[in-house]
């Protein structure tokens, strides 16, 4: 037995300044959605804004339910209307944002398991990166050149059977 290190990378950013005026527009989008969330019980609103490859930004946000987990992450409520209304077209970034009462403003809001498997279908769809930005109410982010550095070793289409 060896052991194999799984290496990724990410660059953080102090303040929004450091941003391209695309990236500050983006980030203002998923800001905006944000404010949008049906978050009534857990009171944490998040937003997301996808870049697509023709200019265009969809955004989402949080959907909650009463049956907990019938709810919906802001990063898939974004991503499968970008893709329901613009199959053919891929992502270029998506930026993510959160708004909660109780936060101190600095923390970004990394996605969940599942949101990082949904994005990373749409990564490998159409074979080009898609930027992650996470960005914090102060201006404090990370952000991931592609899906697969925030989902190493992931799962996709070439592990299923060939028949599929
Ligand atoms: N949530 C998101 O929308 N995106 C994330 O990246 C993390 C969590 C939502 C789900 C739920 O509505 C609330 O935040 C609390 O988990």
């Amino acid at each position: 037995m060896k052991i194999l290190d799984l290496i990724t990378q990410v660059k953080h950013y102090s303040s929004l300044s450091e941003f391209s005026e695309e990236d500050r527009l983006l980030i203002e989008k998923s800001r905006e959605s944000a404010k949008n969330a049906y978050a009534p019980y857990s009171h944490f609103k998040v937003g997301a804004a996808v870049l697509l490859e023709n200019g265009q930004i969809v955004t989402g946000n949080n959907q909650e339910n009463a049956a907990y987990p019938s709810g919906l992450c802001a990063e898939r409520t974004a991503v499968f209307y970008a893709s329901s209304q613009f199959p053919e077209i891929p992502f270029r970034k998506i930026a993510i944002s959160s708004v909660s009462p109780e936060q101190n403003g600095t923390n970004p809001t990394s996605p969940c398991g599942a949101c990082r498997q949904a994005l990373i279908e749409y990564e490998n769809k159409f074979n080009r990166k898609i930027e992650v930005i996470l960005i914090s109410e102060n201006g404090e982010a990370y952000v991931f050149d592609s899906v697969t550095q925030l989902l190493p070793y992931s799962f996709g289409a070439s592990d299923l059977p060939q028949t599929i």
